[in-house]
């Protein structure tokens, strides 16, 4: 089965059209490439009660199986992606973002710096990546593969982890 995913930036230049937006499609490659769907695209501005309200509509509604944010998980005083995704967390995934940043640390030191979270809501995961097109790349090279599994279980379609 393929994955359902979303994707919702959050920047307040790209919302108000003064820079391009090249994390979506840095996103969209990589999710087609594995032959899988993109079903919606949002740009937001940095809005903790925007995005969190996006990304509930989302995961109430079953639009989505997964929820990939792009931006805003820095120290900017506007960077609140990871706050707005706690705000609508049912249960934590710390591995999935521990492991973006070990795999993220052999490309740059800066990797520290992302505080990116992921959840889950309902049957909808949700993953934060940073904004630059080259960590959306870095990062979902690192977890893309084990997150089918991790769905299938949150979905019901599987309950065997098998011995893989
Ligand atoms: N992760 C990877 N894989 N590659 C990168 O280039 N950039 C870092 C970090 N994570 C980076 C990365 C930098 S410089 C910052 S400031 C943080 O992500 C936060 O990025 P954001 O504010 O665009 O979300």
């Amino acid at each position: 089965m393929s994955i359902r995913v979303a994707i919702i930036t959050s920047s307040d230049t790209g919302y108000r059209g003064e820079r391009e937006d090249l994390s979506q499609p840095a996103v969209r490659e990589i999710v087609e490439a594995a032959g899988d769907t993109v079903v919606s695209a949002a740009l937001l501005p940095d809005n903790r009660k925007m995005l969190a309200e996006k990304m509930k509509t989302i995961a109430d509604w079953k639009e989505a199986d997964l929820i990939l944010t792009t931006g805003g998980t820095g120290f900017s005083p506007r960077d609140i992606t990871p706050e707005a995704t706690m705000d609508i967390a049912e249960r934590l995934v710390p591995g999935i973002p521990e492991a973006m940043r070990a795999y993220s640390l052999q490309f740059t030191g800066r990797a520290m710096l992302s505080r990116a979270v992921s959840v889950i809501r309902k049957q909808t995961l949700i993953v934060n990546l940073p904004g630059s097109p080259k960590a959306v790349k870095e990062c979902l090279e690192s977890i893309y593969p084990q997150l089918q599994h991790g769905i299938d279980i949150l979905t019901g379609k599987t309950g065997d982890c098998g011995r893989k």
